[in-house]
């Protein structure tokens, strides 16, 4: 039965909404709501019984607000939650991975850098997509320390954040990749960065898009869609005082809205 619920989707932080933007502009008409764990970042940096606690009682939330689905918009709490989600849960939950498949197979040297957090990098998951995928390519991988705070707190496109994504670049550049996979939600934000730092010839992959087709695949294939003709609403939750949440989201998405405060979900 088409259903006018909305799509619940979660992060850490602000990183979510760069696949909230490939979400929108996919299905238009969708009734949205976003939470931002920002008084629980960096989740990169946390042990995963942390950030799986975390993500159920997000996940709970959400469905208290009553979503017909939940995207993971954060490969580090994917890596740590989600079987534990979907075995808990009957929605549909969508999740994300660094884009380690397609990488490989766009690379023509086999050299192929994975950016993304501690967590996410240490996982059994990612582990387990390596012994899978990377056979044969040479997969240098990279946790970039200090991104996703200087990201939230001085901005995406502010000069100290330039400075360390371009110092941590250079090492895993000067190897000779000649593809890059974004592995955290919040590096979309400065993939121009990335792209300056990198220079030309250098492959770019952002799973957001994927995501967000799999996202409609699955509501499809739950008869989910809604059918609604008219734009869909956005609703912004954050778990800090949400001022400088607020700043962000609409420097980034170019409109104003209203963030909440997350109540206590512990
Ligand atoms: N955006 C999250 C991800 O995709 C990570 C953020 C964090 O470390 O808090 O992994």
């Amino acid at each position: 039965m088409p259903s006018d619920a909305a799509i619940g989707i979660f992060d850490s932080g602000i990183g979510g909404l760069s696949v909230l933007e490939h979400v929108r502009s996919l299905l238009p008409n969708e009734n949205l709501v976003y939470v931002s764990d920002r008084a629980h970042l960096p989740y990169g940096e946390k042990d995963k019984d942390y950030i799986l606690h975390r993500s159920r009682v997000i996940t709970q939330f959400l469905i208290s607000q009553n979503v017909k689905a939940v995207v993971i918009a954060c490969n580090t709490a994917t890596a740590a939650a989600v079987k534990d989600l979907r075995e808990t849960y009957r929605l549909p939950i969508i999740g994300m991975e660094p884009g380690v498949k397609p990488a490989i197979s766009l690379s023509k040297s086999g050299m192929v850098g994975v950016l993304a957090t501690h967590g996410t990098l240490n996982s059994h998951k990612f582990k387990a997509l390596l012994q899978q995928h990377a056979d044969g390519s040479e997969i240098i991988i990279c946790p970039c320390h200090g991104w996703v705070e200087a990201i939230e707190r001085n901005g995406h496109d502010h000069q100290t954040t330039r400075q360390i994504v371009s110092q941590q670049l250079q090492p895993i550049l000067e190897r000779g990749v000649d593809t890059l996979v974004l592995g955290c939600t919040h590096y979309p934000f400065v993939k121009q960065m990335i792209a300056d730092e990198a220079g030309a010839g250098i492959s770019i992959i952002d799973t957001g898009p994927a995501v967000a087709k799999q996202l409609q695949r699955q509501l499809s294939a739950h008869d989910l869609l809604t059918e609604e003709a008219k734009p869909g609403r956005e609703a912004f939750w954050c778990s800090a005082p949400p001022e400088q949440t607020q700043k962000r989201i609409e420097r980034l998405l170019k409109v104003p809205v209203q963030v909440q405060l997350l109540p206590e979900l512990d």
